[in-house]
C-alpha cells in the first residue's frame, strides 16, 4: 500500500467546511476509497480534552500565549497518533482545520506573529504538511447569517465581525504565497463548491 494523501480545509468561522467535507466524505465512500476524517483541535483523546478548554465560554480569562500553545499541543498529539501513521497506512486523511487556522487566528488576528507561529507549527508537525489545503472564502457578514441559522456561539466565534475579517485577510494572505492553498468562492451554492473541489483533487483521491 503507497503513501495516502493528507487533505486540510480551511476559513473563517460558518464559510462551510463541515458542509464541504460532509460531500467529499461521500463521494470517497461511494467509490470505496478508504478515509479518514478529524478535526482540530481535537482527534484523540488528549486533543478532545484540549478543546473542551479552548471553546469553553467560561475560560474568558486565557491569555493570547495560553490559546497559541494549547492549540499546538493538541496538534502535536494528532499528527504522531493518528495522522502520520494513517497516511503512511495508505488512507485519505481528511482535517477539518489545520495549520493555517492557528495562522491566521493567533498568528495574523490576534497579532501574535507570523514568524513565531510558523515555528510552533513547524515544531508541532515535525514539519509534515497538508498535500493540499482548501480555503473557502466568505465574507464575515454572510458567515454569520449561516451562523445565526445554525445557533449558538462557542468562545472564539464570539469575538465578533471585525475579528472575522482579520482571520479572513490573513488567510487571503496565506493563500496568496503558498501554491499548496487552493482558494475557493464560498458563496454558490453547496453543489457547485463541492464540483469545482473534487475537479481540484483529481490525481490525489
Ligand atoms: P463550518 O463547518 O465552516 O462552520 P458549516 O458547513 O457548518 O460551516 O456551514 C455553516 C452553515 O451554513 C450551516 O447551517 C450550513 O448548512 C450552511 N451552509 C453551508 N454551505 C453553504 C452554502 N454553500 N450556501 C449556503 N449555506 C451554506
Ligand atoms: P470549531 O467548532 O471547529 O469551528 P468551526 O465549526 O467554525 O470550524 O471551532 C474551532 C474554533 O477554534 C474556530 O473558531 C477556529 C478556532 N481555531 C483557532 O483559533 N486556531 C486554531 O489553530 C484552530 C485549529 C482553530
Amino acid at each position: 500500500m503507497g503513501r495516502g494523501c493528507f487533505i486540510t480545509f480551511e476559513g473563517i468561522d460558518g464559510c462551510g467546511k463541515s458542509t464541504q467535507i460532509r460531500y467529499l466524505t461521500s463521494y470517497l465512500e461511494e467509490h470505496g476509497r478508504d478515509h479518514l476524517l478529524l478535526r482540530e483541535p481535537g482527534g484523540t483523546v488528549i486533543g478532545e480534552g484540549i478543546r473542551n478548554i479552548l471553546l469553553d465560554k467560561k475560560n474568558t480569562g486565557m491569555t493570547a500565549m495560553t490559546e497559541l500553545l494549547l492549540f499546538e499541543a493538541a496538534r502535536a498529539q494528532i499528527v504522531s497518533e493518528v495522522i502520520i501513521p494513517a497516511v503512511e497506512s495508505g488512507k485519505i486523511v481528511i482535517c477539518d482545520r489545520f495549520f493555517d487556522s492557528t495562522s491566521a487566528y493567533q498568528g495574523f488576528a490576534r497579532n501574535m506573529g507570523s514568524e513565531v507561529v510558523e515555528e510552533l507549527n513547524s515544531l508541532a508537525t515535525g514539519g509534515f504538511e497538508p498535500d493540499i489545503t482548501f480555503l473557502l472564502d466568505i465574507s464575515p457578514e454572510e458567515a454569520l447569517s449561516r451562523r445565526v441559522a445554525r445557533g449558538d456561539e462557542d468562545r472564539i466565534e464570539k469575538l465578533g465581525m471585525e475579528f472575522q475579517e482579520k482571520v479572513r485577510e490573513g488567510y487571503l494572505e496565506l493563500a496568496r504565497n503558498s501554491s499548496r492553498i487552493v482558494k475557493i468562492d464560498g458563496t454558490r451554492s453547496p453543489e457547485d463548491t463541492s464540483a469545482e473541489i473534487l475537479a481540484c483533487l483529481e490525481g490525489y483521491i
